[in-house]
């Protein structure tokens, strides 16, 4: 499975369960890359989708105890969600999500922006993780005032 997160220079990826970033260039590359797709979801994340729905044109998979909305298929574990899910699934956050199901990947497509704002949900560091490696980064972007580039992190084969 993959991850795919927008991150802050410290690995922030929400406040206040909104982004902490609109970056145009990144939002194509979000819905090119999962358009068609199963993604993954956490209840706090489905809730901050516009209508608290899930994104049109992908089958959405959401991890929750509680809620049962129309146009998901819930699922009640991780394990229960990764079988459902198969391995060309992306996970699109948030928090709790990507660290609970950061074992089950091998990719994670990380937009790492240069700015630090205040945050309140992080990614997992995988600079600092042993079991991952920086694969491939582009080239330097700049929109809004803020500089990002894609980086593509791989699992590090045993
Ligand atoms: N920058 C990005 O790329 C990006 C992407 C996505 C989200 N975000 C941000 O991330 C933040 C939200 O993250 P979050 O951690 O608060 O919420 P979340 O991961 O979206 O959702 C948490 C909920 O998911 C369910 N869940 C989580 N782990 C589970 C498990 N192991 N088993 C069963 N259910 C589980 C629970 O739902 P129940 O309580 O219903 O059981 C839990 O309350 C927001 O600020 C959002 O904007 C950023």
């Amino acid at each position: 499975m993959k991850m795919i997160a927008a991150v802050s220079a410290d690995w922030g990826i929400g406040r206040d369960n909104s982004l902490l970033f609109s970056l145009p260039t990144d939002m194509k590359f979000f819905r090119r890359m999962t358009l068609e797709k199963t993604v993954i979801v956490g209840r706090n994340t489905l809730l901050s989708f516009p209508g608290g729905k899930p994104l049109p044109k992908r089958r959405t998979i959401l991890v929750s105890g509680t809620i049962c909305p129309d146009g998901v298929e819930v699922c009640r574990t991780v394990e229960e969600a990764a079988k459902k899910a198969g391995d060309e699934s992306f996970v699109i956050g948030g928090e709790q999500i990507y660290r609970a199901f950061l074992p089950l990947c091998d990719t994670a497509y990380v937009t790492y922006v240069k700015s630090a704002p205040p945050a309140d949900a992080f990614f997992p560091n995988l600079d600092e993780d042993p079991e991952w490696e920086l694969s491939e980064e582009s080239e330097v972007f700049e929109e809004n005032g803020l500089e990002f580039t894609f980086r593509t992190y791989r699992r590090i084969k045993a």
